[in-house]
């Protein structure tokens, strides 16, 4: 996966243009920094975005060079969303709910994954591959380079520590829609990523997101008797045009969706 990722992003500009897209609905496209429409100050990334299911709707339109990239990327996504699945039961019987309940609360999931590309930087303290943010989906499974480190995640300390590549890991994430869905229980961690004056690095981030009509609303038998729900219902559709209206780097946009906020 991850060598195909760098072929595709080896490939000559002129071969790639094709698919550049500064529009986030689009269902596949290549662009650059987080989303160049909202933001001031741009980021050392460029990030090839791929919906992935149902995979026989999206796989004629992605590329198809390099060669094996279709084969070897819709074998990675399938293994991906299963893995992906198991951890949302899991995830449910750690909470107390049914084992089923958090893939039944998420509908029908989209899965959409961001190849993410950070080229050698000249001047790496001036820049990030990604800002701070925290994901808008509900699970994320992140594949790092093995040799090229960049994660960073804040701890509650307020402190940004490194997660460092470890040979056959994956780093997952819990995203915002896992938070709401908890009723905050959950916390979907600020992170970013730093880039590197002598190497480049990539990282594979699958998204797995609900499906868009679902409403997303914290799970009643997670709210105290007598109080009221951390977050107010909303449609996963709300979230995602809300999220992506924004900047980054600004409040988790969790917060505009709390029962408690002054409107
Ligand atoms: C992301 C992300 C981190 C990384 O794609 O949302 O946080 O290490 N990526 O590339
Ligand atoms: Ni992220």
């Amino acid at each position: 996966m991850m060598a195909v990722g760098l072929q595709f992003f080896h490939l000559p500009p002129e071969e790639k243009e094709k698919l550049y897209s500064d529009e986030p609905s689009k269902k596949i496209r290549l662009s650059t920094s987080f989303n160049i429409r909202k933001e001031t100050v741009h980021n050392w990334r460029d990030y090839l975005r791929l919906h992935c299911h149902p995979m026989e709707e999206y796989l004629p339109e992605w590329p198809s060079n390099p060669e094996s990239f279709k084969e070897i990327v819709s074998a990675y996504c399938r293994e991906v969303r299963l893995l992906g699945l198991r951890l949302l039961g899991m995830i449910s019987l750690s909470l107390g709910l049914e084992q089923d309940y958090l893939e039944k609360a998420l509908g029908e999931q989209e899965q959409h994954m961001a190849v993410n590309y950070y080229p050698q930087c000249p001047e790496p303290e001036l820049t990030y591959g990604l800002p701070k943010h925290t994901d808008p989906n509900a699970l994320t499974i992140l594949l790092q380079d093995p040799n090229v480190a960049g994660l960073q995640v804040l701890t509650g300390g307020d402190q940004w520590i490194a997660v460092n590549p470890r040979p056959n890991a994956l780093v997952v994430n819990l995203g915002d829609q896992l938070q709401a869905l908890s009723n905050g229980a959950y916390k979907s961690v600020w992170h970013r990523a730093v880039v590197n004056a002598a190497q480049e690095r990539m990282s594979v981030a699958s998204f797995l997101c609900p499906c868009n009509s679902a409403v997303i609303s914290p799970a009643a038998g997670l709210v105290r008797d007598g109080e009221a729900a951390v977050y107010r219902s909303y449609t996963y559709d709300e979230y995602y045009k809300k999220f992506w209206s924004r900047n980054l780097d600004q409040e988790h946009c969790l917060e505009l969706f709390r029962n408690d906020r002054l409107q």
